[in-house]
């Protein structure tokens, strides 16, 4: 098989930051995809109706011209968002959902929940209107090791909002461990989980391979290989719960080779291709529309998008650097051949 024709693709889960920085990486996204869930952690966070809908007309006033681009907004929930915040939301047509992150638990997570039982009456009222709860499910206690935060969300925080709040329609966001793989398939059709690009290609030793490679950290931090191959069997899998969502995160190389670099791997340049990438190692691309094109629509009670995208088996190397504010962008596999290639896409 030398090329692969799928409906036109949408991320749903991307970070696009704001002002210079969003301008620096719209374009990317808007390239491979017609419509993206756009995270709310700037600083300050997008916490109501009026900040979502002024982020989002920066966003499209960024977009290149003739763009068709849809940024489908979200909340971001802390101590003080009330059920009017979500009645709000709930009502225009351009926010998608809202989301939990707990306090400290990523970048820019300090305006998050410090404590979910805040929360009940919000997710009541989200769970009345079926508005979307999309969760960065990792818990954050200090005493909790890194690579166990995910699985310890599940058992003390998700199991808990979906007791108590069984009918609240929940993504669980960029997924990385085998625990959370199984445990969203034995889900009821409430619970979907997105998967990044980055996951399925690394496991942890990604980050240490002959030296510390900062350019390969975000959080969720990447597992052991035993979880990779699980989300590989999910995503490939053809379960309609889970769809792509990149976790594309951009920070400047001066910010992430630094002694306490950020969390946040940039993978919108070549978003479509890297997953394709993963596909191909699972050997199985029968359900490649599905994850990257259907499902995620499916989910959010939104249409597919008209149009296709074809990928041609093709190799390209990923540059070494992006421009970007006051230092470089190195984008995932930075200076690598990737092996399949957008048609039409001129980001080469
Ligand atoms: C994200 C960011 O930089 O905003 N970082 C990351 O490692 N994924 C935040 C997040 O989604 O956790
Ligand atoms: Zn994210």
């Amino acid at each position: 098989m030398n090329e692969l024709t799928i409906t036109t693709p949408d991320d749903w889960h991307l970070h696009l930051r704001d002002s210079s920085r969003m301008e620096a990486v719209v374009g990317d996204t808007a390239r491979q995809f017609r419509r993206a869930i756009i995270m709310p952690n700037l600083v300050p966070p997008v916490r109501n109706v009026d900040d979502a809908r002024a982020y989002r007309e920066r966003i499209l006033a960024a977009l290149p011209p003739g763009s068709h681009f849809q940024p489908l907004m979200t909340l971001y929930l802390t101590d003080n968002t009330s059920p009017a915040d979500i009645d709000a939301a709930s009502d225009s047509d351009f926010v998608f959902g809202a989301k939990l992150y707990p306090a400290g638990a990523t970048t820019n997570s300090d305006a998050g929940v410090t404590d979910i039982a805040r929360l009940d009456a919000v997710f009541e009222r989200m769970q009345a209107r079926g508005f979307m709860l999309q969760v960065h499910g990792e818990a954050t206690g200090s005493e909790i090791d890194v690579f166990d935060r995910e699985k310890v969300f599940i058992e003390r925080s998700l199991e808990r909002i979906r007791a108590q709040f069984p009918e609240l329609p929940i993504v669980f966001e960029h997924i990385t461990t085998r625990d959370a793989v199984e445990y969203v398939a034995a889900a009821d059709d409430r619970l979907a989980a997105t998967i990044t690009p980055h996951h399925l290609l690394i496991n942890r030793n990604a980050m240490f391979a002959g030296g510390i490679r900062p350019h390969n950290y975000c959080l969720p931090i990447a597992k052991r290989e035993v979880h990779r191959q699980a989300l590989l069997q999910a995503a490939s899998g053809g379960n309609r719960r889970f769809f792509a969502g990149t976790d594309s995160a951009p920070h400047s190389q001066s910010d992430k080779e630094s002694a306490c670099g950020c969390a946040g791997i940039y993978s919108a340049y070549s978003a479509l291709e890297l997953y394709a990438e993963a596909f191909e190692e699972a050997g199985d691309f029968s359900h490649f529309e599905a994850f990257m094109s259907l499902s995620g629509p499916a989910f959010y009670g939104l249409e597919p998008n008209t149009g296709t995208v074809t990928l041609e088996r093709r190799e390209w190397t990923v540059p070494a650097t992006l421009p970007f504010p006051d230092s470089p962008l190195i984008p995932f596999r930075a200076g690598e051949v990737l092996h399949w290639k957008l048609r039409g896409n001129t980001n080469e």
